[in-house]
């Protein structure tokens, strides 16, 4: 394990935080979702109403670096992670594309978000089943309250996991990867919707308003860049995680066969593969039963 100086243990799924795959995966899965789901903000009625913006676990800034991007009615974007490594190669790629009016911030948003109450218009988090526990959401939330601004916004994606690719060896990984993630405490039940399909509740549950959801059914194909890029994240998560499968009692004796023909069959010709992502949001109240509730 190689942490950087200063930097505490975190309950990522990969405790390396240096980890050059984990790096060029979440870059690519990124970039991928992105574009999958046509933007950064597609399913919001007005992004041009917003000025500030927090991406929480913005990993490689891609989708920050992106918001800017598209939204120049935008004045400020801020991307906070728990990585060194991440937010170096998020503002080296923010500089080289001149992005401006993006920053990055290390931080550990299960301890706190350092900014003064209601910063921003809309707080972002994609892909937190890595990092979060269910025990987590309540504080978690309770903090997007306290620096999103009263009638603000707060945007959470996540995604299922598929048993139902081409692929038998990659449904199998997949299985484990449910089996290990509600072992340690990041899926509401052990399915394939153990997350998505409690989105909304919980946001309710933990004071947000006008709670709504967007379904994403993504289909990714053999020969198309984005099968391509699927096989890429599988190539790599899948190394990645090991650690991970084997701390939480999830790891087969046929795992390296597993994972081989996973790849294999991800070459062959006409593979398909769903993935459904959730995007659930909801108004914030902007009183602080919340804070109160949890203090
Ligand atoms: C799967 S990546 C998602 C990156 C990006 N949001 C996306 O959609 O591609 C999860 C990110 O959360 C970060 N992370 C993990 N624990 C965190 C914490 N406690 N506070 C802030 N970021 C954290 C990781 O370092 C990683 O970059």
């Amino acid at each position: 394990m190689s942490e950087q100086p200063g930097e505490h243990p975190s309950t990522y799924m990969v405790q390396d935080r240096s980890n050059q795959q984990e790096l060029e995966r979440v870059h690519l899965q990124d970039q991928m979702i992105t574009t999958a789901m046509g933007g950064v903000l597609p399913e919001q009625e007005d992004p041009t109403a917003l000025r500030r913006i927090l991406d929480v676990g913005c990993g490689t800034g891609d989708w920050s670096i992106e918001a800017a991007r598209t939204l120049p009615t935008l004045e400020r974007v801020v991307g906070v992670d728990i990585s060194v490594h991440m937010l170096t190669f998020a503002r080296e790629q923010a500089q080289q594309q001149g992005a401006e009016r993006v920053e990055f911030a290390s931080m550990d948003a299960l301890r706190m978000l350092e900014f003064p109450n209601a910063s921003f218009d809309l707080i972002n988090q994609r892909f937190g089943q890595s990092w979060i526990r269910t025990w987590d959401w309540p504080k978690l939330l309770s903090e997007y309250q306290r620096v999103c601004r009263p009638g603000g916004i707060i945007r959470i994606t996540e995604g299922d996991f598929t048993l139902e690719s081409f692929s038998p060896a990659l449904n199998r990984l997949n299985e484990l990867c449910i089996q290990a993630s509600f072992q340690a405490g990041y899926l509401f039940t052990p399915t394939t919707d153990g997350i998505t399909s409690h989105l909304a509740r919980v946001l309710t549950q933990h004071g947000l308003t006008q709670v709504q959801t967007h379904t994403w059914n993504l289909e990714f194909h053999a020969g198309t860049p984005a099968g391509q890029h699927l096989t890429e994240d599988v190539r790599r998560a899948y190394r990645t995680i090991m650690p991970f499968l084997r701390k939480w009692g999830s790891m087969p004796k046929d795992y390296e066969q597993l994972y081989h023909q996973a790849l294999r069959e991800l070459q062959e010709p006409g593979w398909t593969s769903p993935w459904t992502l959730v995007t659930a949001w909801g108004r914030n109240p902007g009183h602080t039963s919340a804070h109160l509730r949890f203090a």
